[in-house]
Order: structure tokens, then sequence, then C-alpha cells
């Protein structure tokens, strides 16, 4: 027989995610500013302007959105450059203001989750070397227990850094996200820096907080052989997912970075979070290549899957209990900080939230200590590099008269969340096409 609905655990937090670049407007501190004022780094040379005008006050409307979406969690980012401006000044008003966006998250009924660490960084740490620098995961600490003291009234869950891994590729080898760099030995700094930058984050956040829960966003692509006939493939594979995949998460129980064929012992690390959170898009199938600036690499998506608008994100729901899966050898509890698409066109967005909700669903059944899901992300902003070319919101934004527009996944998520769980009725009305495929195996 098969079940009606597909339900989750009585106290399962659901939500969406957001960065404070990202939604903030007029981050002129950091370094996304100044790469966006820079020609040729941003797609269509668009800037972030005034984003989503969160710190105009526009949060409260979009967590009046969440809370009435039935959302009983945020996911948000501190922007360090706003906090500490200088590297010997703090800007009490804006830690003030973080104080009034938590408390007001609290007050609608959603659980804050801030990440200390999302992708920017203030231009004068750039200026003392960025990450590259031995001196910065003291200074990031720093930082670190002024966010916690101000917040901790609110806030327990935090998120030390997102996707570390992805700031290392893209940033220091790939080149396409600030300073630009493609220098190995400085990716290996970098790295070897953020695993610091965070045990000792995790540590300082404990000592003023004992009910704090502390965890790390990691990116986590599933990657697959492209070519199994070919031993180079299995090469590239292997590479890709050690570096990529393994390299931060192993440190944090081996107390030891090993990247890019390099091993530094960094002993602290060693038992450094409280949840493993992962954040999940897609699978790639890896492949060789002669192009020794991707580092021999090259990827595509497993042939006939869907994409999304601009081709970004592959529709491959297992990759979602794959990627589970994987954070099940950590033995601690499993969030989901990130999962979405992008399109302004919203139908392959239902059923991507549909599907990858039933995996995350096989996953809880089994009895995998999944606590939580929080899609990426609830109205449409500045995408990075990519500018705004991708929508990844439930609510599309007119960048112009800063207007949310309401998407049918808005209704789909809504429903989600107050069912706490994928029902019959709603797999039916907002994806029909599954209806078989879900139930009728
Ligand atoms: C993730 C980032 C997030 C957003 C999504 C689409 O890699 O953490 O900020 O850009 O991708």
């Amino acid at each position: 027989m098969p079940e009606d609905a597909f339900r989750f655990p009585n106290d399962f937090l659901w939500g969406s995610a957001t960065a404070a670049h990202q939604v903030e407007g007029n981050n002129t501190g950091n370094n996304w500013y100044a790469w966006e004022n820079t020609e040729g780094k941003i797609i269509n040379g668009q800037k972030s302007g005034l984003a989503c005008d969160w710190w105009g006050g526009r949060w409260k409307e979009d967590m009046d959105r969440a809370a009435a979406g039935g959302q009983n969690t945020h996911r948000l980012s501190v922007e360090w450059s706003r906090v500490q401006p200088a590297c010997d000044r703090w800007d009490e008003d804006a830690l003030d203001y973080y104080r009034q966006i938590v408390r007001g998250m609290v007050e609608r009924g959603l659980k804050p989750m801030v990440t200390l660490h999302h992708f920017s960084d203030p231009l004068w740490l750039m200026a003392q070397g960025g990450w590259e620098s031995a001196d910065t995961p003291q200074v990031f600490v720093a930082f670190v227990r002024k966010v916690v003291e101000a917040l901790k009234d609110y806030v327990s869950l935090w998120v030390t850094t997102n996707e570390p891994n992805g700031y290392v590729a893209n940033g220091y080898i790939f080149g396409v996200f600030p300073p630009g760099k493609h220098d190995l030995t400085a990716a290996f700094k970098v790295m070897t820096n953020l695993v610091r930058g965070h045990a000792a984050a995790y540590e300082a956040i404990h000592l003023i907080q004992k009910e704090a829960r502390v965890g790390v966003a990691h990116s986590y692509r599933p990657f697959r052989v492209a070519r199994k006939w070919l031993p180079l493939d299995w090469w590239a594979h292997s590479f890709a997912n050690w570096n990529y995949n393994l390299a931060f998460a192993r440190s944090l129980t081996s107390g030891k970075v090993e990247f890019l064929y390099q091993t530094e012992s960094v002993p602290q690390a060693r038992h450094t979070q409280d949840f493993v959170g992962i954040n999940y898009y897609s699978v790639d199938e890896v492949m060789f290549s002669f192009k020794p600036a991707q580092l021999f690499l090259d990827r595509r998506f497993p042939r006939g899957s869907e994409l999304s608008e601009t081709g970004f994100v592959a529709n491959v729901p297992v990759g979602l209990y794959d990627s589970i899966k994987w954070a099940r050898w950590f033995r601690l509890p499993i969030v989901i900080t990130e999962n979405g698409i992008e399109g302004a066109g919203d139908e392959l967005r239902q059923r991507y939230i549909v599907e990858h909700l039933h995996q995350t669903w096989r996953a809880v059944k089994q009895g995998w200590p999944i606590e939580g899901f929080y899609y990426w992300t609830l109205v449409d902003n500045f995408e990075w590099e990519r500018g705004w070319t991708q929508c990844f919101g439930l609510w599309g934004l007119n960048t112009e008269t800063q207007e949310r527009i309401w998407r049918p996944s808005v209704d789909l998520y809504t429903a989600i969340c107050k069912d706490n769980g994928l029902t019959h009725e709603t797999v039916e009305k907002f994806a029909p096409e599954l209806v078989q495929k879900l139930y009728h195996r």
C-alpha cells in the first residue's frame, strides 16, 4: 500500500536560507563590493546595489512571508565588514541592528541559524592577506566572539563557515570569486586557515554559550566517473572528490588538512562539529581534460537530466539522498543547510522541491538523524558572479521597485511546512507528473 504522506519528525526545522551580501544591500565595505566594481567580474556588469533591501528594513516583510508560509526557522548570515568596519573598530549600531533582526525572527516563530562567514570578507582583512594570512583565524575569532555575545539571547544555532571548499576553489583555484587567484600554494594556505578559523570559532562559541550547536555548511557534490572505461577519469574523479568534498570535512575528524597533495596538522580541529550541514544542488560527472588551469578536470551533468533555466543546476534528486548518506559518516545530526534551483519559470522548481524532499524523507525513514531543511532561497537575490541572472527564490523580486513576486512554489513550500511533510494532495496539486513515480513504484 502506498503511504499517503511522507511525514517528517515532529520538531523538524523547515526554513529558507540567505546570506548577508546577497540580501542586505549597500554592503560597501567588503571584497564583493570591490569585485562588483571591477570590470568583467560579474555577468553583465551587474551590482548587488540595494539587493533585497534588508538593511533598509525589508527583512521584516520577508520574515512575515516566511512565517506566514509555515516556516519555523531561517538561516541568515552576519556581514563581518559591517560589524567591524576597520581592524580596530566595532560598529555597535550594526550589531544592534542584527540583534533586532534575530529578535524579529524569534518573535515571528522563526528560529535563527546564523552563519558567521558566507563568502564575503572585509576589505581591510583582504589588504592584510585575507585567509592566506596565518593571523586571520584569530582575527576572525574576535569577530565571532563579538557577534555571539551580541546575539546569544536569540541564537543558539551557528554555522561558522559556508562552503569553505567552494570559497577556496572559486577564489583561489578557478578565480571566479575575489581575489580571483589561480594559485595552489595560496589555496592550501587558505584551506588550512579556514580549518583553524572554524576550530577556534567552535571553541570560542562554546565558551560563551553552553547550549550552542555549531556546524559548517559543507558544499557536497556527489561525483560520478564520466567515462568508466577511461582510467584518467577515475583519477579525475578521486582527485575532485578528495579535494572538493572530503579535504575540509575530513580535517574535522582527523585533525589534518590533506589538500592538493600537501598535509598540515591542525589537531585542534578534531571533533569540532555538533551537526553536519549540507548544501546540495546537483550531481556532477567528472572527467579528465587537458586543461591545466582547471587542474585537468572537467565536468558535465548526467545525461538526460533536466537543467535549470541558465543550466546551473541539474535536477538529480537521488544526489541529495547520497549526500545525506555521506554525511552519516560523521555520526552527528544532519541539517540540509541549502537546497534549491534557479529559474523565473517555476515549474521545474516545484518538481525539484517535491523530489528532493521525497529523497530527504527516504533518509528520515531509515532513521537517519536529519533535523532540518533550508530551501535556497526565500526571495531572488544577488547570486555572486552570476549577478541577478539566476532566480533561486520561492518569491521573485523586481529590483527596480523592491516588489516581491509570488510564485506557485510559495504555496507548495507552505503546504509542505504546514503539513510537516509531503501529502498526496500536495504532490497531486503541484507536481502531478510525479504521483505515479512517488506512489506507485
Ligand atoms: C551556494 C551558496 C549560496 C547561493 C547558492 C545558489 O553555493 O552558498 O550563497 O549562492 O549556492
